[in-house]
Formats: structure tokens, C-alpha cells, sequence
């Protein structure tokens, strides 16, 4: 087999947790374009639909909306079964959604801003790594990918973000554990850190828009990424051309992390 050919989704099929915008719209699209059939998971429903019909229609795939939230086991639940009396199986997971808060430490309303950062971003992440991780162990192939970000690594400026980072950090370690755990049953676990994108999630927020020059200035190559520039990491983790790669968090960050 050639390495582009390792390289194809062609034949599988996949779910995008937060597909309805942003990194998981464009995730969603690359996998898409690269073979694969695609469920957009999201809250928010009728965004995700009109995401799903704009990227069936870009690339000829069987993309459909599901509406759940990933913090509640039953809705978790119900989006699996969904997805595979839909398709049959599941080849690819790629769990994304998130949120974040910027609320000083000792300022912070525990369940807002400490509780509710860390169910969608960590103990959503484990429900939806559990449910597809079930059902590649069952079929005894997969490949699960989590969205961790650069705050696992470092502690951003000049916003406070203590629940964000922390739950992040999780992410990079409950995706290490599950890669040990699972590593001789043929299905992988990895996670990508992106740093700052260009997304809803930091360009909608009023807290955050007059700190993107600066941003922009901490980060070595002065300017934030695009999401699409993290489609080809998505697409090699998915595919066979990353057959032994388990366990590894890729972060793609402009150099942020570095200096
Ligand atoms: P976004 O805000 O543009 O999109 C997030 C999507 O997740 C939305 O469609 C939203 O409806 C959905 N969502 C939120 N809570 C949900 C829940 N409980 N259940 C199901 N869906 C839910 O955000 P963006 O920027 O695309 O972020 C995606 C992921 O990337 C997040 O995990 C975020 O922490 C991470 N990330 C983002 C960075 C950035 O600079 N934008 C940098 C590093 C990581």
C-alpha cells in the first residue's frame, strides 16, 4: 500500500463531538474529504444540521446531525446507538467539544465556572471515549482522538483559566491511560493540543477579544492558527499511516509552547 494510500478514510466511518462549528467542522470536513462517512455530535442541533448538509454536500458523504450532550451518560448513550445502527460501526472518534471560562481563581462560582468547565471537558471527554471505545473493542479496531490544547501544558497569559487547564491536562492523561489500557486490543488513543485558533470559542467571547494582539505577539509566529491547520494531524491519526502511534498527544501550537 503507498502512504497516500495509508492515508485514505475511504470505507469508514466516524463521529465529530462539537461538529456543528469551529475545530470540529473542520475536522469533520476533513475526515469527510478524506473517505469517511461522519455524525456531527453537538447541543446545539440545528447548527450541526446545516454543518451536515454543507459537508455532505462539499464531499458526496453520508454526514448526519446528533443531537447530545456529552456530559450526560444517557445522551452519550443513545448517540452511540444511533451511530452504529446508522453505520454499522465505528472506525474513528473524535472527541471535541468544549468550553471554556476566564474567572480568577479565588473569584470563581464553583459549579459555573470550576464544575461545569470540567464535566464538558474532561468527564465529557472520558463518556464519549467510553461509549466509542466499547465499541472498537468489540469490533477490535479504532482510532479515538481527544482535543486537549496547549493549556495542558502551559498556564496561558494573561487570562485566568484554572478549570480550563486543569481539565485539559486530564485530557492528555486520561488519553495516555486509555492507550496503555487498550493498546493490545488494536485500538488507539491519541490527542491533539492546538493553541490559540481562530474559532467562535475565542473570537465570540467579549472577555477575550482585547487580548488576541497579545496573543498573537506571545506566540512565535504572531499570528493564531486557522483549523484547518490542524486537519492533516486529524486525518493521519485517523487513518492506518499512524498504525503505531498511540498515546501521543501532537501539539500544534505556532511554537507557543516552546518559549
Ligand atoms: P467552539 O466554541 O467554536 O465549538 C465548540 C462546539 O462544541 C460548539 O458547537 C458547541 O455547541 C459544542 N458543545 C459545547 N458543549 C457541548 C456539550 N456539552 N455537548 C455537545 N456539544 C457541546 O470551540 P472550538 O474553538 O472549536 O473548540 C473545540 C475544542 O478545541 C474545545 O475542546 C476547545 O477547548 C479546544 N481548543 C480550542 C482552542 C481555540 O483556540 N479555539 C485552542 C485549544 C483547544
Amino acid at each position: 500500500m503507498s502512504i497516500l494510500e495509508k492515508f485514505s478514510l475511504a470505507g469508514k466511518s466516524a463521529f465529530v463531538t462539537g461538529g456543528a462549528q469551529g475545530i470540529g467542522k473542520s475536522i469533520a470536513t476533513a475526515i469527510a474529504e478524506a473517505g469517511a462517512d461522519v455524525a456531527l455530535v453537538d447541543v446545539n442541533f440545528d447548527k450541526a444540521k446545516l454543518t451536515a448538509e454543507e459537508i455532505a454536500e462539499k464531499t458526496g458523504r453520508k454526514i448526519f446531525a446528533v443531537k447530545a450532550d456529552v456530559t450526560v451518560p444517557e445522551q452519550v448513550d443513545k448517540m452511540m446507538e444511533t451511530i452504529v445502527g446508522e453505520f454499522g460501526k465505528l472506525d474513528i472518534a473524535f472527541c471535541n467539544a468544549g468550553i471554556a471560562e476566564h474567572v480568577p481563581a479565588e473569584e470563581m462560582d464553583y459549579n459555573k465556572d470550576w464544575l461545569r468547565v470540567i464535566n464538558v471537558n474532561l468527564n465529557g471527554i472520558y463518556l464519549t471515549d467510553i461509549a466509542a471505545g466499547k465499541q472498537m473493542l468489540k469490533q477490535g479496531y479504532g482510532s479515538i482522538i481527544n482535543t486537549a490544547s496547549m493549556s495542558g501544558h502551559v498556564v496561558n497569559i494573561p487570562q485566568p483559566q484554572c478549570s480550563y487547564n486543569a481539565a485539559k491536562g486530564g485530557v492528555i492523561m486520561l488519553t495516555k491511560s486509555l492507550a496503555v489500557e487498550w493498546a493490545m486490543k488494536n485500538v488507539r488513543v491519541n490527542c491533539i493540543s492546538p493553541g490559540y485558533m481562530g474559532t467562535d470559542l475565542c473570537l465570540e467571547d467579549p472577555v477575550l477579544q482585547p487580548l488576541i494582539n497579545q496573543w498573537k505577539e506571545l506566540t512565535p509566529t504572531h499570528r493564531l492558527g486557522d483549523p484547518s491547520e490542524l486537519q492533516a494531524i486529524a486525518v493521519y491519526l485517523a487513518s492506518d499511516a499512524s498504525s503505531f502511534t498511540t498515546g501521543s498527544d501532537i501539539i500544534i501550537d505556532g511554537a507557543y509552547s516552546c518559549v
